[in-house]
Parts: C-alpha cells; sequence; structure tokens
C-alpha cells in the first residue's frame, strides 16, 4: 500500500500549518550560501501546496518570515524579499490555475513596498478561488498578533463600543490576524527542531504537533503524507476521556 492510500480522505485536517526550517542548513550541507536553500525551499513550498490541493485540505499556512527575521543579515533578508517577489509573480497562474486563494497574516504593511504590492496583487488576482486558500505568515509573529489584538479591542473599550466584562472568546478571535481561518488541526515542524517559535500560539491549543526531521528543502508529498497518517492515528480529545470521544 502506497502512503497516499494510506490516507482516509473523509479526515483530512481542514487546516494545516507549516513552519518551514532548516533552509539554511540543508546548503551548509551542499556547500552553498544560505540564499540557496530558501531558493530550494520554493519547490517544497510548491510540493506542499499543491498536494494539500490535491487531497482536499481546505488551509495552508506557511511560516515565510517571522518579525524577529529581520534580524538576519541584511544581505539574506533582502534576497529573502526579493524571492518572495519573485515566486509571488510567477506563481500566480499556477494559484489561478489550480483555483487557490492567496492570503497573508502579519504586519504585512512592514514589508517592503516592492514585496507588500506584489502580496496585493496576488492577494488581489485569486480572491475569488474557492478550491483552497493558502496563507502566507510574513513579518508574523504571535505575540505581535495577539498584542495587536488587545490593541484593537482597548481601542473599542476606549470608544464605548463594548465593556471589559462583555469581551468573549470570539471577539478576541476576529481581531487576530487569521479572523474567519479555522484554527489548524495540524501543524507540522521540519528540520528536527522541536519549538513553535512565536507561531499561531492561540491558534494550536489543539492542534496536533509533528515534527519532521527533515530540512525544509527535502520536503516533499511523501513527508507531508506521512504526516497526515501519524496526524489521522492520533485521538485529539480536547480535554475530554476517550470513552467520551468513541
Ligand atoms: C527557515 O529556514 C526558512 C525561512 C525563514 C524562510 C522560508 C522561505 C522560503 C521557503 C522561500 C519563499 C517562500 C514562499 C512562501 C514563496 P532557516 O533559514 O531558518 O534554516 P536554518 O534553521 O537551517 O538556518
Amino acid at each position: 500500500m502506497n502512503l497516499l492510500d494510506k490516507i482516509d480522505k473523509n479526515s483530512l485536517p481542514k487546516h494545516i500549518a507549516v513552519i518551514m526550517d532548516g533552509n539554511g542548513r540543508w546548503a551548509k550541507e551542499h556547500g552553498r550560501p544560505r540564499v540557496f536553500g530558501h531558493k530550494n525551499g520554493v519547490k517544497a513550498v510548491r510540493e506542499t501546496t499543491e498536494a494539500c490541493a490535491e487531497l482536499g485540505v481546505e488551509y495552508l499556512t506557511l511560516y515565510a518570515f517571522s518579525t524577529e527575521n529581520w534580524n538576519r543579515p541584511r544581505m539574506e533578508v533582502n534576497a529573502l524579499m526579493t524571492l518572495l517577489v519573485e515566486t509571488l509573480r510567477k506563481e500566480i497562474s499556477t494559484l489561478n490555475k489550480n483555483n487557490i486563494r492567496l492570503k497573508a497574516i502579519g504586519d504585512l504593511e512592514k514589508l517592503p513596498p516592492k514585496t507588500y504590492k506584489a502580496l496585493l496583487e496576488g492577494i488581489e488576482n485569486t480572491k475569488n478561488n474557492t478550491h483552497m486558500t493558502l496563507i502566507l505568515a510574513l513579518n508574523y509573529s504571535s505575540k505581535w498578533e495577539i498584542l495587536d489584538a488587545v490593541k484593537k479591542i482597548a481601542k473599542k473599550v476606549a470608544d464605548d463600543e463594548i465593556t471589559p466584562d462583555e469581551i468573549k472568546e470570539a471577539d478576541f478571535v476576529s481581531a487576530l490576524s487569521t479572523a474567519g481561518i479555522p484554527d489548524p488541526e495540524l501543524l507540522i515542524r521540519t528540520s528536527g527542531e522541536n519549538r513553535i517559535s512565536n507561531f499561531l500560539l492561540w491558534q494550536i491549543a489543539y492542534s496536533e504537533l509533528y515534527f519532521s526531521p527533515v530540512f525544509w528543502p527535502d520536503f516533499r508529498k511523501a513527508q507531508l503524507y506521512e504526516a497526515i497518517i501519524d496526524f489521522q492515528q492520533r485521538e485529539r480529545r480536547f480535554g475530554k476521556i476517550s470513552e467520551q470521544i468513541s
């Protein structure tokens, strides 16, 4: 039985989130500069997106650039921003062909103007697609997002739109940059690192975590299938006991 046949198509995660990690170490292993790893990471982005679309996963979120990544050497940051613009421009027609809608989360307005423009164009040009939503986390961090949500709600309180006692979980959820997007059931991190690194902290409260040893540029459909098969073997109890689930 091949890996794909082992996947139960009736209990797929609706939303998969991925911390794409290991580009730099992959490049080092190949004796090449870090940027070479990022360029090869785009192949894994393409494969993972295609695999999710083929399976019927409805949302795929990729952690492409964190608020902390600005601290990397300027040359690497510039190369990543250029790669993003190139990839966005090149892949929009493929997204449209496959009926995939592009979205982004993060402090987007602080991206370099060219990156921000290419991103907005990609979002606008794919906004009517309905098969799958690809969400890029760019200039994103969970602490930024949570603080931003708190500020939005504090403003409503200051404007007398709501009292502190009236604030409900749903109000907080709709102030997050993921408003309208269901929480991921499965979070994958590549490269053998077992960390969350400031990614979707609120949204992964009940997500299953899967750590793949593979560096991101080597991540292919087979590795995604393995993660989904592993996910499907787990019992998700949401605080209940086993007997209540079955
Ligand atoms: C992490 O590896 C990777 C990133 C911070 C960037 C990911 C970007 C891409 C794959 C390219 C473009 C993406 C899209 C969505 C078009 P790392 O550099 O932290 O690797 P290391 O931990 O081995 O140093």
